[in-house]
C-alpha cells in the first residue's frame, strides 16, 4: 500500500455503515455521508472515521461504498460510476431486483433458482382468486421497497385479504403497495447469504442468520431484523459452496445475459425447506443487522477487498477468522410500527460505546443524534446494534447481552434470544 491511506466514502446512516466504516478503517480512512453521531473516531491502526453532510457526489474518495437499498434503486450508483468513481454497489438495473420483487421473480425464473410459487398483482379480485387458490399460510409481498416491514405471512384467508386490501389502496405502504406479490407460504430455517460480486466472479460472505420477527421465538411482525449471528454452525464450507451454485451462481448469469455489469453484494435470503433450498428474496446490498456480524469476523484487508469488487479484479474468496459474532438489536419503542424517539441513551460514554466496555464488543449506531448537551438519544426504529466477537457462539452470546444489559432508555425493545441454540439452524434440522 502506498505510504498514503486510501479514502473511502460509505453512503448511509445506520449500524450497516457504521460497521462498514469500522471495519474499512483497519485499512483506509473513511467519511460516512450523511453517517451518525455514534460513528466518528480514530481506529486502533490510526485510520479516520469522520461524517459528512454533503452529497456523496461533492466527496473524493478512492472508493465508496452504497449501504442502503433506497440510493441504489435510484441510480446513484450509476451517477457517481458517470463521475468516473469506483463504486460498490449495482447500478439502478441490477438494484432492481430489490427495488421490485416482481422484476425479482422474472429474473429467479429464467435462471432457475428454487423459490416459493407467486403472482404478482394490481387489482383485488385477481389477487383473492390467487390466494383462494393456494393452500396457505399466505404470503403477501408489498411490490416496491418497504424497510423489511412489506410482509405479511398470514395463517388465514381472510387475513391475507384484508392485507391485499389495505396494500392495494396504498393506504398501508403508499406507492410501493400499489402492486403487490403473492406467494405460497414455505417452512424452514432461513440463511442470509451475501455474496461479493465484481460483474463477472462471485465470492461468498460468510454465511449469517437473521431475527427477522420483532418477539421471542420468532411471534410478532416483520421487522428490518433484530439481531443475527454469524458463521451459523450447521453450515460447513461444502453448504454454501452448494447454496451458491443454487441460488447465487445462476442469478449472475441471468444478470450478465440481461447485459448487467452487477459490482455490489448479491444477498440470497434463503429458506431451507424439506424440499431443499429456496430464495426468498435478493438484496443488492449487505444485510442489516447481518453485515454487523459478518464484517466483524472479516480477515481479509477490507478496503483491498472491496476495491477489487469495484475494479472488477475480484480474486480470492475472503478469509474470516474462526469467532463466533452475534449482534443483538436494541429497538425504539413502537418499532416496527409509529417509533417514539428521543428517548435518552444512558450506558454510553462520549464516543458511543460502552461506558464499562466488554472485551469483543462494539456497539454500531443505527438510529441515534446528540441533545443539545451532547447525549446520546433515540433517533429511529432500530436504535443499537450490540455486537459481540468470540471463540465461540455461547460466549459471543453472552458478552453481547452482557453490553445490552448495560444499556437503556424507557421502553426499549429487545430479544432475549439472538442466537440461543434453540434459534439455530442447527437445532431446527
Ligand atoms: P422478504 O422481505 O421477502 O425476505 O420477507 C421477509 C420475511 O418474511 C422472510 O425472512 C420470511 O421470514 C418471511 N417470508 C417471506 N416469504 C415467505 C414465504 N413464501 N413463506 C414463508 N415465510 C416467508
Ligand atoms: N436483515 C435483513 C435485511 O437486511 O434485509
Amino acid at each position: 500500500m502506498s505510504a498514503v491511506s486510501p479514502t473511502v466514502l460509505v453512503v448511509g446512516a445506520g449500524g450497516r455503515e457504521h460497521a462498514l466504516a469500522h471495519t474499512l478503517a483497519r485499512s483506509a480512512d473513511v467519511v460516512v455521508a450523511p453517517g451518525n453521531p455514534g460513528m466518528p473516531g480514530t481506529s486502533p491502526e490510526g485510520h479516520a472515521i469522520t461524517v459528512s453532510s454533503s452529497p456523496p457526489s461533492e466527496i473524493d474518495a478512492d472508493l465508496v461504498v452504497i449501504g442502503p437499498e433506497a440510493p441504489l434503486v435510484d441510480g446513484l450508483a450509476d451517477r457517481l460510476r458517470a463521475q468516473g468513481k469506483s463504486v460498490v454497489g449495482p447500478g439502478a438495473d441490477g438494484a432492481r431486483l430489490e427495488g421490485s420483487k416482481a422484476f425479482m421473480k422474472e429474473v429467479l425464473a429464467e435462471a432457475g433458482v428454487p423459490t416459493a410459487r407467486y403472482a404478482a398483482f394490481d387489482r383485488v379480485d385477481e389477487a383473492t382468486d390467487f390466494l383462494r387458490s393456494l393452500p396457505g399460510p399466505w404470503v403477501v409481498k408489498t411490490d416496491g421497497l418497504a424497510a423489511g416491514k412489506g410482509v405479511l405471512v398470514a395463517e388465514s384467508l381472510a387475513e391475507a385479504i384484508a392485507d391485499v386490501e389495505a396494500k392495494l389502496s396504498g393506504a398501508a405502504f403508499g406507492a410501493a403497495g400499489r402492486r403487490v406479490v403473492i406467494e405460497e407460504g414455505m417452512a424452514g430455517p432461513e440463511c442470509s447469504l451475501m455474496a461479493l460480486c465484481d460483474g463477472r466472479h462471485v465470492v461468498a460472505l460468510a454465511p449469517a442468520q437473521d431475527a427477522k420477527r420483532l418477539g421471542e421465538g420468532d411471534a410478532g411482525p416483520n421487522t428490518g431484523g433484530m439481531g443475527a449471528f454469524s458463521p451459523i454452525p450447521a453450515l460447513d464450507a461444502a453448504d454454501v459452496d452448494s447454496l451458491m451454485d443454487t441460488a447465487v451462481e445462476p442469478l449472475l448469469a441471468a444478470l450478465r445475459t440481461r447485459g448487467i455489469d452487477y459490482r455490489g453484494v448479491l444477498y440470497a435470503g434463503l429458506m431451507l425447506t424439506d424440499e431443499g433450498p429456496k430464495v426468498l428474496e435478493y438484496n443488492v446490498r449487505f444485510g442489516d443487522p447481518e453485515a454487523e456480524c459478518v464484517l466483524v469476523r472479516l480477515a481479509s484487508d477490507p478496503f483491498e477487498l472491496l476495491a477489487s469488487v469495484a475494479g472488477g479484479s475480484l480474486q480470492d474468496a475472503p478469509r474470516f477468522t474462526d469467532d463466533a459474532a452475534v449482534c443483538v438489536v436494541v429497538a425504539s419503542p413502537g418499532y416496527p410500527g409509529a417509533t417514539e424517539t428521543g428517548g435518552l441513551i444512558s450506558g454510553l460514554d462520549q464516543r458511543g460505546q460502552l461506558e464499562v466496555p466488554i472485551e469483543g464488543v462494539t456497539v454500531f449506531h443505527a438510529g441515534t443524534a446528540r441533545d443539545a448537551e451532547g447525549r446520546f438519544v433515540t433517533a429511529g426504529g432500530r436504535v443499537l446494534g450490540i455486537t459481540a466477537v468470540a471463540r465461540g457462539p455461547e460466549e459471543a452470546r453472552r458478552r453481547a447481552y452482557a453490553g445490552v444489559a448495560g444499556i437503556g432508555w424507557p421502553g426499549a425493545q429487545v430479544r432475549t434470544d439472538i442466537g440461543a441454540a434453540a434459534n439455530t439452524i442447527g437445532s431446527a434440522r
